[in-house]
């Protein structure tokens, strides 16, 4: 499949290239899940958990997609939870788009500074913990991630693809070339001027929406939901494109597809086993079946 023309950043299905900010329902529930949650989702989820665990073999290659509930437990707000969520108290139109930067970069730029001390702020918890050790228990393990926070990483994960940029990276605005925390500790401007270009501004290195994914990251995640075994979507409400595609394309190359979530998705209904519970506590009960599980 051609990924030409589906690499940016919005809600529609992947031949769109606008964005549409309507609002999306809940999917209803699926039966199984509600009945589930009736019986104590618990006990339910520690079947699931004991399904994908024996999935995870030390053969099995393994691809986990993140979204911002993955760094819920860490502090860090997601996006479309009600109340909670950044976009329930803010509109994306006036903070995450090229065209809202153009209008107001100091605004943009100051929403943004108070995101990133937010982000360092912030400390791993025990599920990305979980994932680094998951690493050393299976072949192959890459973390596809639309998470702008870098908590991946600084946990110690060693195979992450970031699909929407990093906030605590800067770049300039016309020429695209990092812009060094030397420089911008030593700004006065808000946002900072650009180091490269006389024209060009200090803007966060992350995806607006209407932007393009960074066309390499995109294509080794493709590459590897394409040759995994198993997938799983952690963490994302599976509605911005063309992330949201990934675990779709999984399933169709023939992978176990698992969901960790609190609340089902559009993908809770294509998914084989799904985790209806906070990504820490799913990760570190699948970690320690694993770690159970004779070798
Ligand atoms: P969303 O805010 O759309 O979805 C977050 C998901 O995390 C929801 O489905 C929650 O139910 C779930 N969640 C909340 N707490 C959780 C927890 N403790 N454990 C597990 N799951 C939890 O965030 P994303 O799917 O990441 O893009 O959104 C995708 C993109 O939309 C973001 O990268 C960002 C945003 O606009 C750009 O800025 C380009």
């Amino acid at each position: 499949m051609s990924w030409s023309g589906c690499l940016k950043v919005g809600l529609r299905p992947l031949a769109g290239d606008r964005i549409e900010y309507t609002h999306v329902s809940q999917p209803a529930m699926p039966v199984a899940v509600e009945k589930a949650c009736q019986e104590g989702a618990g006990q339910v989820m520690s079947g699931a958990a004991e399904t994908l665990a024996r999935c995870c073999k030390p053969s099995t290659r393994l691809v986990i997609l993140s979204g911002s509930g993955m760094s819920a437990e860490s502090g860090i707000p997601t996006f479309r939870d009600a109340q909670t969520g950044l976009w329930s108290r803010f509109r994306p139109e006036d903070l995450a788009t090229p065209e809202a930067f153009a209008r107001d970069p100091e605004r943009v730029w100051r929403w943004y500074e108070h995101r990133r001390d937010g982000v360092r702020a912030a400390r791993p918890h025990a599920g990305h913990r979980a994932l680094v050790d998951l690493e050393t228990r299976v072949a192959r393990l890459t973390i596809v991630t639309q998470n702008v926070d870098g908590l991946h990483q600084r946990s110690g994960s060693q195979r992450v693809l970031e699909l929407h940029g990093n906030i605590l990276r800067s770049i300039c605005s016309v020429s695209r070339k990092p812009i060094s925390e030397t420089w911008l500790s030593t700004a006065e401007d808000v946002p900072p001027r650009s180091p490269h270009t006389s024209e060009g501004l200090a803007r966060p290195d992350v995806v607006w929406f209407g932007e393009s994914l960074p066309e390499h990251a995109f294509h080794e995640a493709v590459g590897e939901v394409n040759n995994c075994d198993v997938c799983i979507a952690v963490g994302t409400s599976a509605l911005v494109q063309p992330a949201a595609s990934l675990p779709m394309i999984a399933r169709e190359a023939g992978a176990f597809l698992a969901e960790i979530n609190p609340v089902p998705t559009p993908l809770s209904n294509h998914v084989d086993v799904f985790l209806r519970e906070p990504a820490g506590r799913a990760l570190t009960q699948l970690l320690s079946i694993m770690q159970a599980m004779p070798g």
